[in-house]
């Protein structure tokens, strides 16, 4: 069986997670790298694989089957387009774009140039909320009536060290709470508006250091979010899902998922409800769901391989990475303006 050829474009932190999980599976192959900086050059030579100053000769040269796209936010796009152009497919790591305009050119990119486009929100790959998603459209819970996740945590004063990371934008709304409002859409459905408040009181930057938001989603359920950088906690999916090793793990538990027939938190996939009398003053039961592990990045590579053969269809679409995007940005907008904010589908979409 031949291997699929997968170029990386953009070998930092998260491009050589992507780089090693290729090169350790049994059907992927890494066809290239292209990163300007000598760190990946360096890579590249210790790999043994051909390395490129520019993505686009790396697309039209080693000719790969699917590139992951995995630089500076503000590239996403353009390097995404020039791949889709050639027909080739991106995993597009997120945020999927700057902004929601920019998104909704991709979004329209992939339409024209008829190429998939799969969006790297890899907690969707973890066996854990896959089993999730299913527990709730089988319908274990009833109608969701409400979804509460934390993401708290210390980051250590060295983080700030990086300009960016003090100003507006570089705060944990836009880096970790986007990954727990896909995970919400993900499971609960869409989100239709925000109401949110931030504080920069502990570390003083910019940016925000805390933010608290309520939303609202299509189905009627409602939602809370919590997020900190400067708060000492477990609570937060890294430390209680034990995806990447450079968390230690905690065993707590940090989303959970209400709705009239029952609850779920998570990682732990416990279920709880009443197998006799339903009401509060009845005993209540736990159910404890089989353990599901697997590596998200792994799986959502295989995805990827899926979604290149054209077995499957993107887990993550460029559209749903844009209604992430979306409602991560009207979690920062309403906390500035102090009023509730809309994540309406652009109509421009809409009527696509
Ligand atoms: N899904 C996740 O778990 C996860 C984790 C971390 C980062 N990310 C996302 O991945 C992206 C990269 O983040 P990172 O932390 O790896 O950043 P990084 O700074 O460590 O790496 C970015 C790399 O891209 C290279 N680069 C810049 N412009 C390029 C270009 N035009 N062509 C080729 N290479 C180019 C840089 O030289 C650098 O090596 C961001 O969008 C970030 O939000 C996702």
């Amino acid at each position: 069986m031949s291997k699929t050829r997968l170029a990386v474009i953009g070998a930092g932190v998260i491009g050589r997670t992507h780089i090693d999980r290729i090169c350790r599976s049994g059907n992927l192959t890494l066809a290239g790298i292209a990163d300007p900086s000598e760190a990946g050059q360096v890579l590249a030579r210790s790999l043994n694989v051909a390395w490129f100053n520019d993505y686009r000769s790396l697309l039209d040269t080693a000719k790969p089957q699917g590139a992951i796209v995995a630089t500076p936010n503000a590239t996403h796009v353009e390097i995404a387009t020039d791949c889709l152009r050639r027909g080739i497919p991106a995993l597009i790591e997120k945020p999927v774009a700057d902004t929601v305009a920019e998104a909704q050119h991709l979004v329209s990119a992939q339409a024209q140039f008829r190429t998939p486009v799969l969006v790297g929100h890899h907690r969707r790959h973890n066996p854990i909320n896959r089993r999730a998603r299913d527990i709730l459209r089988d319908g274990h819970l009833g109608r969701v009536v409400a979804a509460s996740a934390f993401a708290m945590f210390l980051k250590p004063d060295a983080y700030f060290d990086v300009e960016w990371r003090r100003q507006a934008g570089g705060g944990p709304i836009l880096i970790n709470l986007i990954h727990d409002i896909d995970m919400l859409r993900f499971l609960v459905g869409e989100i239709v508006s925000v109401q949110a408040v931030a504080s920069n009181a502990v570390r003083g930057f910019e940016v925000e250091d805390t933010a608290a938001a309520v939303l609202r989603f299509a189905n009627g359920a409602l939602g809370t979010v919590m997020v900190s950088d400067a708060g000492t906690s477990p609570w937060c999916w890294d430390f209680c899902a034990g995806e990447q090793i450079q968390y230690p793990r905690q065993n707590v538990q940090s989303h959970f998922i209400t709705g009239t027939q029952g609850s779920l938190s998570l990682p732990d996939l416990a279920l709880w409800n009443y197998r006799g009398e339903r009401h509060w003053h009845a005993e209540m039961t736990r159910e404890q769901t089989a353990g599901h592990q697997g590596d998200p990045y792994e799986c959502q590579l295989q995805h990827f391989k899926a979604v290149i053969d054209g077995s499957e269809t993107p887990l993550c679409s460029a559209l749903d990475g844009l209604r992430t995007l979306q409602a991560t940005l009207a979690v920062r907008e309403a906390a500035a303006t102090g009023q509730s904010a809309s994540c309406t589908l652009p109509a421009i979409l809409s009527m696509e």
